[in-house]
Parts: structure tokens; sequence; C-alpha cells
């Protein structure tokens, strides 16, 4: 069954129905997702939604245009959380530079001090890189990221980038954007990538697939995803559904 290694289900699009929503989702072919923090307060929200859902896994960090609410005291109170049991990855961190803010120093300090936090409690981390390649792999590389792992989430990056990662070690998270006209570049990533390392990921309420693009997405659009992957690699879906989830359980290191 399918694995969503990366949601927003406590995002405010799914106010209205999201009891209802999450429990359809696992009635209708969805194994298991991962809900992703992107601030304290959604870091907190992941914290709740796992509490309340079997099979709702979390992540907890700081995304990068959100890093100046840190200091000491909230990095340690993330510290202290991530020994969660259900709590199975830092992030989403990282560097977006399509924005002015943060000033991009603030952004490294963070990230890295962020990547450390995810060595000492020995979690992997899920990746956010935005029109910041050069940067993002100067300082994983510099920080011996593949001695931690992750994922490198929603990969919009080239195939001599993907390269970079992929010998690192490190999942790259593919969703809805595959399914765009103007996906060239991505298409020949997953074409390129071995599928031992890819994972489906919604990044919901965002980035839903064609034929609901611009519409709310929800897990249950990854179908879709699934579909382009299979066209592109030549395997049937059955089997891209049953590889992403075991790629997805070593990369979040479930039993
Ligand atoms: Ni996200």
């Amino acid at each position: 069954m399918i694995f969503d290694t990366h949601t927003h289900y406590d995002d405010e699009a799914f106010d209205e129905d999201r009891e209802e929503l999450l429990a359809s989702l696992f009635q209708q072919g969805i194994e298991a997702v991962t809900n992703v923090g992107a601030s304290i307060k959604t870091s907190e929200n992941t914290l709740k939604l796992v509490d309340q859902y079997p099979k709702v896994y979390g992540a907890i960090g700081v995304h990068p245009n959100e890093v100046l609410e840190l200091n000491e005291e909230k990095l340690n109170w993330l510290k202290i959380q991530s020994s969660h049991e259900k709590i199975v990855a830092i992030g989403e961190i990282g560097l977006d530079y399509h924005w002015e803010e943060p000033d991009r120093e603030v952004q490294k300090t963070w990230f890295i001090r962020q990547l450390s936090l995810a060595r000492e409690e020995k979690l992997p981390v899920i990746i956010h890189s935005r029109d910041a390649a050069k940067d993002t792999l100067d300082i994983m590389k510099a920080e011996k990221s593949e001695e931690i792992g992750g994922v490198i989430h929603c990969f919009s990056y080239g195939k001599e980038m993907a390269r970079e990662y992929l010998n690192m070690g490190f999942y790259l998270g593919i969703g809805g954007v595959l399914t765009f006209k103007n996906a060239k570049k991505l298409k020949e990533v997953v074409e390129y990538m071995p599928m031992e390392q890819l994972v489906l990921e919604t990044d919901c309420p965002y980035l839903a697939p064609v034929p609901n693009r611009g519409k709310r997405n929800s897990s249950l659009n990854l179908p879709y995803v699934v579909q382009e992957i299979s066209a592109i690699k030549g395997i049937p879906e059955e089997e891209i559904i049953k590889i992403t989830s075991q790629n997805a359980r070593k990369l979040y290191r479930l039993k």
C-alpha cells in the first residue's frame, strides 16, 4: 500500500474534514503518512496528530523560512520532543533562497544546528532546498550528512545534483510536480534514479498532481504520481507502490 512520506494534515485547509479524511485514507489504500512540521507551532500540531492516529508518523523541525523564531530554548524543545516514539525524522529543514528573508547566513546557521540535532538523536532528516542547490550540498557534505541519512523532499534540481544526493545514500521525494507538463527535468531525474531510493510524497495540501492540479491535495492523489512513475520506468504500478513503501519504511527506520 502507498506510504505518503510528506504531508501537512495539520494545515487549516483540512480543518473542515480532517477526521473523516484521515479515516478514509486508511480505508482507501494508504498505508501510512508522515506529517511534517515546518515551525514550532506545526511541530506541536504534528505531535498531537501522531498521538491521535495510529498510522500517522511525524517529523519535527523548523523550515528555513521560519528560522527567525528559533533560539536555544526552542531548539532544546525540539530535542526533547524528538524522542517521542512516533517522531521518525527531523524536518523539514534546509535552505530557501526564493525570498530575500531570512538572511542566508541565519538560514545556514539553523540548518547546521538542526542537522546536528538529527545526528545526536539518530534520526534521518527531511531536507527542503529551493533555489539553493550549491549551498545546501556544500553544507550537507561538510556536515557528513551521509552518516545522518534522510530524504530530499520535493526534489527540484537536475540529474547532476540528484547523483550527488543518491551517492550520499539519500532518498528523493517525488510528488505531484512529476505530472506537470513542464516537469521535463524531474522526469529525467526519475528515469535516471534507482527505484530503491525513490519515495512518494504529496506535500499536501500543496502540489496536487494533474488532473487535480490547483486543488487541495491529499494522499488519495498519489495513484496519479504512481502512474507517471510507472510510465517513465516501465515498471508495473503495483511494483512501484510496493518498492516505495519499503523505501519509506527504511527511510524512517520503521519495523
Ligand atoms: Ni512540506
